[in-house]
């Protein structure tokens, strides 16, 4: 580059790092991996150096010296007493050292000291507890003043209202408490899986999605997302010595607050010791309950990192490492079309195999059609790929230096791969779906989701089996499971009687599974199996659930009559119900004798866990964690992982942890195991 054409460069540079921050911060829908806007912001921030002339042409203001700015419609904005900064980061150990040598001129000694912590891939928030009560939650912004997610923030189960009263460090008048909000993979994947099912545009990870979720409108659809959240520094605080004098004393003083903390942080004396121990959170991370994607050193003493100060943007006294998602080029050898259950048309990508983070991947999703014209994907490419979120396997892009002539734009079909029916866009829907609902992929997926262990768990009803009963034509619906007749069953092969016989027990057996294994089989939009438990509950029965009202869910003001069960989970079932064919389905399977188990309630006597919500921690002395999960929820109670007000009871073993620390400091009642088996209704 040289100076003449500097100026444009940084222009442009200038467009598309504004862009790429909108696009993240702003929508939480990036349409680049971090490593790319990353590499973009850093060719920016050296051109400016090289050329500060050029830079200084293109005007003041640069996406270089500020935070990214997260502040959306709809929100009051709040400004924060300590701004909050961002981190300098990079992908290069050569640099991490620089960072330190440059910590060493300017301080002007060697013997410095680190904390090594996870960087949380969630969304930064603030929290402001005034006389130990949670008063404000309000987002970064842009660092100076942020949104105002307080309503949506109290939905955290783990958040607690009020700080816990702790000996050794008494709650600040005023602290502003650093963290971030995340959604855990596997609600991650429930979420999208509903979204899925109902055409919606997916979630690229769980980070856009906690991001997504924390800046909702409407608090009842929050609070059916179980967001979680971490707390790792302190910004403004009164009186200022409450903080501490250490990062590395962080942890204890939160956690004696009741707040959660960090999973594990390291200190480190010296480069060496902090870059042994970023490498070790790189092979633990995977464990976390959250994604992390990268590690934060930074300065132990608050009195050096005083002394190292800031600049505009990012502190001096801290660094990030980011981890770089593993990348993979391959040949994309064909796109083909994916029927769900619920119609939807899913492209795959079927590439020739390639390692990738130690698995072979030869298929990724390609979301939807609209994804395959913006990455402007064509069969013949070389795609790169990359785990997303590190989780599942995503077409980052299409190297345009290998495309040849042969490489043609992909035309999707118009009508379904499997029955031929011409597909249809829903308003408001990014998915194109095939309408036809005898559609033969479809007729098996629902009947195998119904019959799936996740389900009503009919044994010897798999896959194979639903595929070949789908395709004598026996099978069209879950109901006509209770139809087979034992002389078909015959039919299908030899020496097939001992296991016809067992199927036609585990069909009959399965009449009285759960209730909340029907519902989830059912197989209605949003409602997995945490849904169809809390709605087994209410509602105690198919029939009672089928003709329930938008009334029935959510009470004056919208507000949410159901745990669990937010707008669009209500919406979506009494859509589900107003199709008749649904309805029917329903009233066949109780013709046949389906006779769904209530969860035991009110109706199982005086002894009824309904609406109360449990805590499990430590090894109890008889029963395993599953099976007294199993017992609360037979009886009506609900399993949560983390302690709050809200707990109804805690239920404690041997080797407790902190959550029976919190349980006494919130007063909630904790049980042994021999409290807890009187509080069960009497068995059978
Ligand atoms: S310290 C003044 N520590 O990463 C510096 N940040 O890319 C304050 N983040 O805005 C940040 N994990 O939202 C810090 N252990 C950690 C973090 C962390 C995640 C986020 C934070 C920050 C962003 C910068």
């Amino acid at each position: 580059m040289d100076s003449g054409s500097a100026p444009q460069r940084i222009a442009d540079l200038r467009t598309q790092v504004a862009r790429h921050d909108e696009l993240y911060h702003r929508r939480a829908k990036p349409e680049i991996a971090d490593v790319d806007y990353d590499r973009l912001k850093r060719e920016l921030a050296d051109l400016e150096t090289q050329f500060p002339a050029a830079a200084l042409a293109a005007g003041a203001d640069s996406p270089t010296a500020r935070v990214g700015d997260d502040r959306a419609e709809g929100f009051q904005t709040y400004r924060h007493r300590q701004a909050m900064q961002s981190l300098d980061n990079t992908y290069s150990e050569a640099e991490l050292r620089e960072f330190h040598a440059r910590l060493v001129r300017l301080l002007g000694r060697e013997d410095l000291a680190y904390v090594v912590e996870p960087k949380i891939d969630g969304l930064a928030v603030s929290l402001t507890y005034e006389q130990g009560r949670l008063v404000r939650a309000v987002t970064r912004g842009n660092g100076v003043e942020g949104d105002d997610v307080t309503a949506n923030a109290r939905t955290i189960h783990s958040l607690p209202a009020e700080l816990k009263k702790s000996k050794t460090a008494p709650a600040p008048d005023i602290v502003e408490i650093r963290g971030e909000v995340y959604l855990t993979l596997a609600e991650f994947r429930r979420i999208n899986q509903g979204r899925e099912e109902a055409g919606l545009e997916l979630y690229a990870n769980p980070r856009n999605l906690a991001a997504g979720t924390l800046k909702l409108l409407d608090t009842r659809e929050v609070a059916s997302r179980r967001l979680e959240i971490v707390l790792y520094g302190i910004g403004a605080c009164e009186p200022a010595g409450a903080a501490g004098d250490t990062q590395s004393g962080y942890p204890a003083r939160l956690h004696g607050w009741g707040l959660p903390i960090l999973e594990k942080s390291w200190t480190a004396r010296g480069i060496d010791e902090a870059w042994a121990a970023v490498q070790e959170l790189d092979r633990r991370r995977d464990a976390f309950a959250y994604a992390t994607d990268g590690a934060v050193v930074k300065l132990d003493s608050f009195a050096l990192q005083r002394e190292a100060g800031r600049t505009s943007k990012a502190p001096r006294w801290a660094m990030a490492y980011k981890f770089a998602a593993e990348r993979a080029e391959t040949k994309l050898r064909a796109i083909t079309i994916q029927v769900g259950r619920t119609g939807v048309l899913t492209p795959v990508a079927e590439l020739e195999p390639v390692v990738l983070s130690g698995t072979t991947v030869s298929r990724a999703t390609l979301h939807n059609q609209d994804e395959i014209a913006r990455k402007d994907i064509r069969v013949g490419d070389t795609v790169s790929l990359e785990k997303a979120g590190e989780v599942i396997p995503a077409v980052i892009a299409v190297n345009l230096e290998r495309r040849t002539p042969e490489c043609v734009p992909y035309v999707f079909p118009t009508s379904c791969p499997a029955c031929g029916t011409p597909v249809v866009r829903q308003e408001g829907e990014v998915a194109l779906r095939c309408p036809n609902y005898e559609c033969p992929v479809q007729v098996r997926r629902r009947v195998r989701h119904f019959a799936s262990k996740a389900c009503v768990d009919i044994d010897g009803l798999g896959e194979a089996m639903v595929d070949a009963l789908v395709e004598k034509g026996w099978v069209k619906s879950a109901a006509d499971i209770y139809r087979l007749r034992r002389e078909n069953l015959l039919s299908l092969g030899k020496d097939v009687e001992k296991s016809t016989d067992n199927l036609l027990a585990a069909i009959e057996g399965s009449k009285r599974a759960e209730l909340w294994r029907f519902i989830h089989g059912l197989g209605i939009p949003h409602v997995g199996a945490a849904s169809a438990k809390d709605l087994a509950v209410r509602f105690r029965g198919l029939e009672a659930l089928a003709s329930a009202r938008l009334e029935d869910f959510l009470g004056e003001k919208k507000a949410s009559l159901i745990e669990g069960i937010g707008g669009t989970i209500a919406q979506a079932i009494v859509t589900h119900f107003n199709q008749p064919r649904n309805r029917t389905l329903v009233e066949e399977l109780l013709a046949l004798g389906v006779a769904p188990k209530p969860p035991a309630g009110a109706a199982a006597g005086g002894a009824s866990l309904l609406g109360k919500t449990f805590v499990l921690t430590g090894a109890l002395p008889t029963l395993t964690r599953e099976e007294a999960t199993a017992r609360i929820e037979a009886a009506g109670g609900k399993v949560s992982g983390s302690v709050s007000k809200k707990t109804s009871y805690v239920l404690a073993g041997t080797e407790a942890g902190s959550k029976l620390d919190k349980a006494q400091a919130l007063g909630v009642p904790i049980l042994d195991e021999a409290a807890f088996l009187q509080l069960l209704p009497p068995a059978g």
